[in-house]
């Protein structure tokens, strides 16, 4: 990793902490990585998952017990928890270029961790779950402090994006994979383990759940079943599948059709749409108008298509197009997959509305340089949706006809992570096809 990357993304979090704490009036920032949870009834723990708030300071992700403690002006230090433990692996000792920044004990029980706390627990925000309480030192999670820190955090720094772009190469090597299985017959399930193969990553790393659809599964937003046996014939495939690096994630779905045909046309134009709406990825642009274009440029292929007989904009203003595209376009994307503060209207505090009848939609707020988002345009073939929109009496507006035709396929989706910069936008995405 480079290290002068990682260097100045710490001084950004360092200047950004200095300024949460003063404006929420304490002295220092805590932030523990989290512990494990027991499943119910159970001795079993679910698969750890670290605090965003620790991972956003350093890459460590598999890391439970260990807590941060950051007070301006001095060099933030790391409380590491290594176990003396026969039944686990524990965790190594942290390596890499970002340890130099970081002065570091080593715990050898989570209790250790309240001698190097500051003496007043009242001087500390304290950003963590409740179940990482140590004695007083209990998480707080103060307002303003989590305002500014994940308002700012949309703002990458070159060392976030770097991992972005990683995380992208790693997600483009599987998406590849999971496509020549897909075209070899696969099932869901089979081309779910060559997308795991080809990433190296498993349900504990990838950053959400694989979504792996075949034919009418594609009309399923999140469907997460995974059939073990292929459906014959296998018609097409909906994939959005992420990849994890160094506690940044990939967000990315492709749809592909095993033959020619209007599906295949579908997706080219669904395809075109989604290029027209990353090249607006820009400083300024209100990403609530690109959501809107975004109907209004869906609603224009379902014409062409011929699944709608009316104009774009009379299929935008009758509902016709929520029909058919039921989510946003898009969200930030980062330490999460779905990133913080989409919706916030400034760093202490306040809401950007979504635009009426648009209640999916997870970030309103402008776009500027560093911020990294997903644009995610679809159409799908619901029959609960498609069934409202005829008992609402907007039926005529649709040639029943081709939806029947297009049905067994289930739907598209076209999802690249994009960061907006100063200038061009970056397609972090088709960047990582492009190199492959
Ligand atoms: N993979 C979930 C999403 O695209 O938002
Ligand atoms: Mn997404
Ligand atoms: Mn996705």
């Amino acid at each position: 990793m480079p290290t002068d990357l990682y260097r100045d993304h710490l001084d950004t979090l360092l200047q950004r902490a200095e300024t949460a704490l003063q404006r929420a009036g304490y002295d220092h920032l805590l932030i523990p990585s989290g512990g494990l949870h027991l499943q119910a009834f159970d001795d079993l723990p679910y698969p750890f998952v670290v605090n965003p708030q620790f991972k956003a300071w350093l890459p460590l992700t598999d890391a439970p017990g260990c807590w941060l403690l950051i007070t301006p002006g001095q060099r933030p230090r790391l409380l590491f928890l290594q176990p003396q433990d026969y039944w686990h692996a524990v965790p190594e000792l942290p390596a890499g270029g970002w340890v130099e920044h970081w002065a570091i004990s080593v715990l050898r029980t989570p209790e250790e961790a309240a001698r190097h706390l500051p003496p007043d627990p009242a001087r500390c925000a304290i950003l963590g779950e409740p179940q990482a309480a140590l004695g007083d030192y209990a998480p707080n999670n103060p307002a303003p402090v989590l305002q500014y820190l994940d308002y700012h955090r949309a703002y990458k720094t070159a060392y976030e994006l770097e991992q972005l772009w990683q995380a992208n190469r790693i997600a483009v090597r599987a998406h590849r994979a999971a496509e020549r299985a897909f075209r070899a017959g696969a099932s869901e399930f089979g081309i779910h383990l060559a997308y795991c193969q080809a990433a190296g990553q498993d349900a504990n790393d990838l950053p959400y759940g694989n979504i792996v659809a075949l034919n009418r599964h594609a009309a399923v937003l999140h469907y997460t079943a995974r059939e073990r046996l292929p459906p014959r014939p296998s018609r097409s495939l909906l994939i959005d599948a992420g990849a994890s690096h160094a506690g940044y994630a990939a967000d990315v779905t492709r749809t592909y059709a095993a033959e020619d045909g209007d599906f295949a046309a579908l997706i080219r134009a669904v395809d075109a749409v989604q290029q027209q709406l990353c090249a607006q990825v820009r400083a300024g642009t209100d990403y609530r108008a690109l959501h809107l274009q975004a109907h209004l440029l869906l609603a224009g292929v379902l014409r062409e298509a011929g699944v709608v007989r009316i104009s774009p904009e009379a299929a935008v203003a009758e509902g016709v197009t929520a029909a058919f595209f039921p989510h946003g376009l898009g969200h930030g994307i980062g330490l999460q997959v779905h990133d913080v503060a989409g919706l916030a209207a400034s760093d202490a505090g306040g809401t950007l509305p979504r635009p009426d009848g648009h209640p999916w939609l997870r970030l309103t707020r402008p776009l500027a340089p560093g911020m990294v988002v997903t644009i995610e345009p679809g159409l799908y073939f619901i029959d609960l949706l498609l069934d409202e929109l005829r008992a609402h009496g907007a039926g005529n507006a649709v040639d029943w006809a081709r939806v029947e035709a297009l049905r067994p396929y289930g739907g598209i989706r076209i999802e690249d992570d994009v960061a907006c910069t100063a200038d061009a936008p970056r397609n972090l995405t088709r960047e990582a096809f492009a190199a492959a």
